[in-house]
């Protein structure tokens, strides 16, 4: 039967890898790589060095796939990412029948963790739900954003016994924050922390954590916002995309 590994692959920096991650690696003959377009060519490169760095005396395939775009024509948000998601799995079913043997083991590197804010996971289940390929799937965890945040602060995310919002910078401009004391924000990039800026806030923030290019701000939300719009703006006209992530803490009372 053919097998598929999702492969956590960590948020940005190779040695984020686990050594489950690099056996895995050691075992595909295919790997899936959904190409987003130009703006995400970094991204796809990161997964190329991957392979060359941790892949030893073995050949592999490379299969591209073009992420279909989202059909803006859809208004319903749900709605447009099922459809979404509809889409690739039947790009990627289409293109394991074609490029994976039956014997053969294939692969899908994911930024990060597949258990946080990735598709993949729900669109392997539409694959298996349709029952027209059948495979063997397993997955290896990575290190999120999430994780690498905290490292590169040296914080613990949660204060002792209380609980942690991970959320949306969408949720957050949305007046949707929650009461925990402290929350992380993730597809963010649009300074979704302007909406919070009447609560006593710290802010701990990383944009491309663990590359070359990683940026760290942390302080009093109404001191640094600012500083974190302008640093926003600018990498985004450098590098032509952002990524950030970041820990409001309210202020103990
Ligand atoms: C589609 S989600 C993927 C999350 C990923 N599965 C994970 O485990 O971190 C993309 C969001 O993750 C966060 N993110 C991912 N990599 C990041 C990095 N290297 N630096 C900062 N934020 C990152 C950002 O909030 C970004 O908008």
């Amino acid at each position: 039967m053919r097998k598929l590994f999702v492969i956590g692959m960590g948020a940005g920096n190779p040695e984020y890898l686990t050594v489950q991650a690099i056996r895995a690696l050691n075992q595909v003959n295919v790997f899936f790589i959904m190409d987003k377009g130009e703006a995400k060519q970094d991204l796809v490169q990161l997964r190329k060095e991957i392979c060359e760095r941790y892949i030893e005396n073995r050949s592999y395939r490379l299969v591209e796939i073009a992420d279909p775009l989202r059909d803006q024509e859809i208004s319903d948000y749900t709605a447009r990412v099922e459809q979404w998601h509809a889409e690739r799995a039947m790009l990627l079913e289409a293109a394991m029948a074609q490029h994976l043997g039956d014997s053969e083991c294939g692969a899908l590197l994911v930024w990060g963790d597949p258990s946080l804010y990735d598709s993949t996971l729900r669109i392997l289940d539409r694959i298996a739900a349709r029952a027209v390929l059948n495979f063997e799937l397993e997955v290896i965890p990575g290190i999120t954003s999430v994780q690498a945040l905290a490292a590169r602060h040296k914080i613990a995310l949660n204060a002792i016994g209380e609980a942690v919002t991970i959320t949306t910078g969408a949720q957050v401009a949305a007046g949707c924050m929650g009461a925990a004391p402290r929350t992380v924000v993730m597809l963010d990039g649009r300074g979704a922390f302007r909406s919070v800026m009447d609560q006593d806030l710290d802010i701990y923030w990383g944009a491309y954590l663990g590359m070359e290019e990683e940026v760290l701000l942390s302080g009093k939300l109404s001191e640094i916002a600012g500083q974190i719009e302008e640093t926003c703006e600018r990498e985004r006209q450098n590098k032509g995309w952002i990524m950030d992530t970041y820990l409001l803490v309210r202020a103990a009372k």
